[in-house]
């Protein structure tokens, strides 16, 4: 059975309890938090406060995807605001210190890679890493197209030894959901194909199938 984790790019920004709670309704495994400086990519989101203001009114499993030049300075105030798991990517600035410094606050530690960055950057850090989110599209936006030659960093990662979750961001949809599990993917980031589909439910439902 594959996860779920809608992201909340592609929800109404003024609505964001209401959809954290149709993501918990519908039987979401966790929910991904995309969180921008304007500066790793072109665009900006939400802050830690703003993460803090729904886990207090939804409790959930919140993995927080910090696409920033330097988020080592924000960890723990993401750990404070209620994260579950907080991934790094690893083209930012102090990559290992990040992940030992959210692994030291109990946190799960993510790593992520942008589209054209190889699996095997990850080679020397494999011990500190929980979980690789593969970028399928170029992040800083939603809606984008799924890139699909990402998918063999799965298997290369396998090939390497890491036995942790292995997670997808980006263009994934009820379309090639399959193909993205088939590749070894076990976590699927949604964002406009969940908060886009008229039956939420039965999205959920096809990504459990998997
Ligand atoms: C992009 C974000 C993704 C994005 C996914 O930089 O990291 O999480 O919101 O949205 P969709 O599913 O619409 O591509
Ligand atoms: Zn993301």
């Amino acid at each position: 059975m594959a996860k779920i984790s809608p992201s909340l790019l592609a929800a109404d920004p003024a609505c964001l309890g209401d959809a954290a709670r149709l993501a918990l309704r519908t039987g979401c495994d966790e929910l991904h938090f995309d969180v921008m400086d304007g500066r790793f990519v072109p665009n900006l989101t939400f802050g830690p406060h703003i993460l803090r203001g729904l886990a207090r009114q939804v409790p959930f499993w919140y993995d927080v995807h910090l696409m920033l030049q330097r988020p080592l300075a924000f960890v723990e105030a993401f750990a404070q605001a209620g994260a579950g798991a907080i991934t790094v990517h690893a083209e930012a600035e102090a990559f290992a210190q990040s992940l030992r410094a959210i692994r030291g606050l109990g946190l799960k530690a993510g790593a992520s890679l942008r589209p054209g960055t190889p699996a095997r950057c990850l080679l020397e850090n494999l011990p500190l890493i929980d979980r690789v989110l593969l970028m399928t599209v170029e992040p800083g936006f939603g809606g984008q197209k799924l890139m699909p030659q990402v998918l063999d960093k799965a298997r290369a990662l396998r090939e390497m030894g890491f036995a942790g979750e292995i997670a997808a961001d980006g263009g994934i949809n009820a379309l090639n959901a399959s193909e993205v599990v088939k590749a070894g993917v076990g976590v699927l980031i949604m964002g406009t194909a969940f908060f886009g589909a008229q039956d939420a439910a039965g999205v959920v439902r096809l990504v459990h199938a998997l």
